[in-house]
């Protein structure tokens, strides 16, 4: 991997000394949260060790640490997701753009956050096993997670109790295939920004459709999200079958701008092997910081990164580097 080293050179030295990458934005995933040492907080430090200098953030719901994992299973995500496109208005390191990953589903609270807010605006968005299109199943717990077992025994109370719906995070991107009518008329996340009620918002299109890359990754396998093809938005129809994104209307019919960013080459569909969210190390910085959050050195780099970057190195400072 000669090349790959010389290359995390450039970016590096490069980045360093224009202090230009975009800044990272992160939102963790169901039963963790915003500083924990071997998540998020380990994933910012690879981040900052290929990209010095880079900005990031780690989205936090609440005072502290223990009200953001509380967050994840007990509220409401449409005003979770109000609070974070404030939160991100009001950081002055963001104001010109940002790439994202959200983990888990964080990936689709992300989502939300560019189809209603998107003020400033995601560049790359990135989401690691997320449930884009629900779960037909209330995720299970760790063994140790007391606070995910009280989240699942509501959860059986009904996912479409009153109490539920509006209490419990996790029901509000439950989708049962088998009630389709009840999710459409109960649910008070899912259905809406995946555009799926009579009403089309056209602003989630168009704000969909401004992103540079979006980029969906499945864990191989995944056990915790049902189906984990929901990564990529296959969903099952009534039939119990499994149906692609490219066979269900929210593509065909272009209901959230999907479809235009396939057509133009900006939808991405990657498989990290593994269960949910067992990231290894040399795939986030391989496969992830360096193709899509290291790149955007400026905003003309698109075609050749080894030619843009020895250019550049030679412009900017002068150096003489033989090919
Ligand atoms: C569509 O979404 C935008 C952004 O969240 C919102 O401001 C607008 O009111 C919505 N339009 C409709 C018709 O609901």
């Amino acid at each position: 991997m000669k090349s790959f080293t010389v290359l995390l050179f450039l970016i590096s030295y490069f980045g360093c000394v224009q202090g230009l990458y975009r800044p990272v934005v992160l939102w963790h995933g169901m039963g963790d949260t915003c500083c924990g040492e071997e998540s998020m907080v380990k994933v910012q430090q690879v981040i900052k060790d290929l990209l010095p200098g880079i900005y990031t953030y780690s989205i936090m719901l609440g005072d502290d640490e223990s009200q953001d994992k509380k967050l994840g299973y007990f509220g409401n995500v449409n005003d979770q997701v109000e609070q974070v496109c404030q939160t991100l208005k009001n950081d002055e390191n963001l104001k010109d753009g940002f790439n994202a990953i959200g983990f888990s589903q964080g990936g689709q609270f992300l989502r939300a956050y560019v189809q209603r807010c998107n003020d400033p605006p995601i560049h790359n968005l990135i989401t690691f096993g997320s449930q884009h299109s629900g779960v037909s199943d209330i995720p299970g717990c760790s063994n140790n997670d007391g606070l995910c077992k009280l989240m699942r025994t509501i959860a059986r109370r009904g996912a479409y109790s009153n109490y539920v719906r509006s209490h419990i995070i996790q029901a509000q991107y439950y989708k049962d295939p088998q009630h389709l009518d009840t999710y459409l008329q109960q649910n008070i996340f899912l259905p809406d920004i995946n555009n799926e009620l009579d009403n089309k918002n056209e602003t989630y299109k168009e704000n969909l459709k401004s992103l540079n890359k979006l980029v969906l990754i499945r864990f191989t396998e995944d056990i915790t999200v049902i189906p984990k093809d929901s990564a990529w938005f296959s969903f099952y129809n009534s039939e119990g079958e499994l149906l692609t994104l490219h066979q269900q209307p929210i593509y065909t019919e272009d209901w959230i701008g999907l479809k235009d960013l396939d057509e133009n080459g900006k939808l991405e569909f990657k498989d990290c092997e593994g269960t949910h969210m067992q990231i290894p190390l040399e795939y986030l910085q391989e496969e992830i910081v360096i193709p899509y959050l290291s790149l955007d050195i400026g905003d003309d780099i698109n075609s050749n990164l080894y030619d843009n970057i020895f250019e550049r190195v030679r412009k900017e400072l002068g150096l003489n580097i033989q090919e």
